[in-house]
């Protein structure tokens, strides 16, 4: 079949090459011609496992191309995909003016049936606003083209888009129309295979199932942060409290690691938007308000035991950070914790000194050249001349350190361990002072 994607971001790419990689012809378009042309040059402008071999593979079997024509896309594709960016506005609403530029061009261009497939995060109504503007421009341009929108949102998780892309755990579409419904479902068949995920269902329910699955997942990471705060206050293990809550299957495992806080391009924004959708319709989303005040609070809770340790007065001291990106397996830095604590400790007068595997570029970009932000090539270097080591992204090479080494190296013995993911008692028995979230620390003897 083919396809056409808007917007060449990390949501576009990622569905554009694997759409691509089950056969069929993909035309992707973006405005940045410099985007455009660094992927004609066989570049890539995320960093995501897997996608750069994919998107040479697909490009030399002719099945993927990358292009700044739009009309030529409009022309290509029966299904055309709406991936740009929907970034926040000044009060944490998503910004739709992306989004109804593609409509507006998609209806400028369009001579016969064509789909409209909304693929980024939209507010609930988004399709109704785009499936207007379409019609609007058709009546200036005075045709009578049929056309469809639907809501097909994305669940992909960063570091792990490719398999999510290929293996979802659900498909799903929002459309009244039944014909699109089954022109979607053959689309997507070669992903649907021996299971059925595929759901069907009205436009705003699909939209509103993204936010949803996100704020329900967010929601069970500020609930952990709550009670990791609680667990401290009251001396107990927060890691025995999740294993013992896990176990139940109503609840279950995953996402309920506490820690510095969730980031990232998604949870923050899409909690924030849902809530603002419903402000904006006169309910107040309390539980969404306070998943959020949770989360922003848990940022500072690393900075505050480290300003703890060091009696109230980090002027001058130098902090070790290992790990920038929001979460392992990704060079994004968006609302990352990281952040947070860099900029809390720089006002508090301290200088930074980072490590992270992939994200160091992003976030020479994101701060430029500033004489408290210094990076070093791995992990052992970074703590030379530093007063203490705080981990703030649970990058595996992380996971069990030399600690003598560490020790040896730091100028004062003490561990941050923001993820909970260090032996503590192995950090101990090297001479180190080990403190990490929602557990009593632990003080060599
Ligand atoms: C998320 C959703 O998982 C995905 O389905 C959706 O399409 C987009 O948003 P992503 O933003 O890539 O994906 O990251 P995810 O792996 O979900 O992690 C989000 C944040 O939560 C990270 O900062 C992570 O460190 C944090 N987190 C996650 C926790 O603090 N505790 C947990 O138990 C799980």
């Amino acid at each position: 079949m083919d396809v056409t994607i808007f917007g060449t971001g990390y949501v576009g790419l990622v569905t554009g090459t694997c759409l691509a990689e089950v056969g069929n012809r993909v035309l992707c378009i973006d405005i940045d011609p410099d985007k455009i042309e660094l992927l004609n040059n066989g570049g890539v402008p995320i960093y995501e496992p897997g996608l750069e071999e994919m998107i040479h593979a697909n490009r030399a079997a002719g099945r993927l191309r990358f292009s700044t024509d739009a009309k030529a896309g409009v022309e290509h594709g029966l299904f055309q995909f709406i991936a740009v960016g929907t970034p926040p506005d000044e009060d944490g609403s998503a910004d739709l003016q992306y989004v109804l530029a593609v409509a507006r061009t998609i209806a400028e261009h369009m001579n016969e049936y064509r789909i409209l497939v909304d693929k980024s995060t939209v507010p609930v109504g988004t399709a109704d606003r785009v499936a207007a503007t379409v019609r609007e421009v058709l009546e200036r341009r005075g045709q009578k083209i049929e056309f469809d929108v639907v809501s097909n949102p994305e669940f992909l998780k960063e570091g792990a888009a490719i398999e999510d892309f290929m293996r979802p755990d659900r498909i799903i579409v929002g459309t009244d129309n039944p014909r699109t419904a089954e022109l979607l479902r053959a689309l997507y068949a070669p992903f649907n295979r021996n299971h059925q995920r595929f759901f069907v269902m009205d436009v705003r329910s699909a939209e509103l199932t993204k936010y949803a699955a996100n704020a329900m997942l967010a929601t069970k990471i500020s609930f952990m942060n709550e009670l990791s705060n609680i667990a401290e206050a009251v001396g107990a293990d927060i890691e025995k409290v999740r294993i013992g809550i896990g176990s139940d299957p109503r609840i279950g495992y995953q996402f309920i690691y506490p820690g510095c806080g969730y980031g990232g391009s998604c949870f923050p924004k899409d909690v924030r938007a849902l809530e603002r959708t419903a402000n904006a319709l006169g309910y107040t989303a309390e539980l969404l308000q306070a998943v959020e005040a949770v989360n922003l609070r848990q940022k500072r809770v690393l900075f505050q035991k480290i300003r703890d340790y060091f009696g109230g007065d980090l002027a001058g001291r130098t902090i070790a950070l290992w790990g920038l990106a929001f979460k392992p397996n990704t060079d994004d830095m968006r609302e990352a914790s990281s952040r947070v604590l860099m900029e809390c400790l720089w006002e508090a007068g301290a200088r930074v000194q980072a490590y992270d595997p992939v994200a160091i570029k992003e976030a020479q970009r994101i701060y430029g050249e500033r004489a408290d932000l210094q990076f070093a090539r791995d992990a052992l270097s970074v703590l030379d001349r530093a007063d203490a080591l705080v981990l703030v992204t649970e990058w595996s090479e992380f996971r069990s350190p030399d600690f003598t080494a560490i020790r040896a190296r730091l100028r004062h013995p003490v561990i941050f361990d923001g993820r909970n993911i260090l032996d503590g008692d192995q950090a101990r028995a090297a001479g180190l002072t080990y403190i990490s979230i929602g557990r009593t620390p632990l003080i060599p003897a």
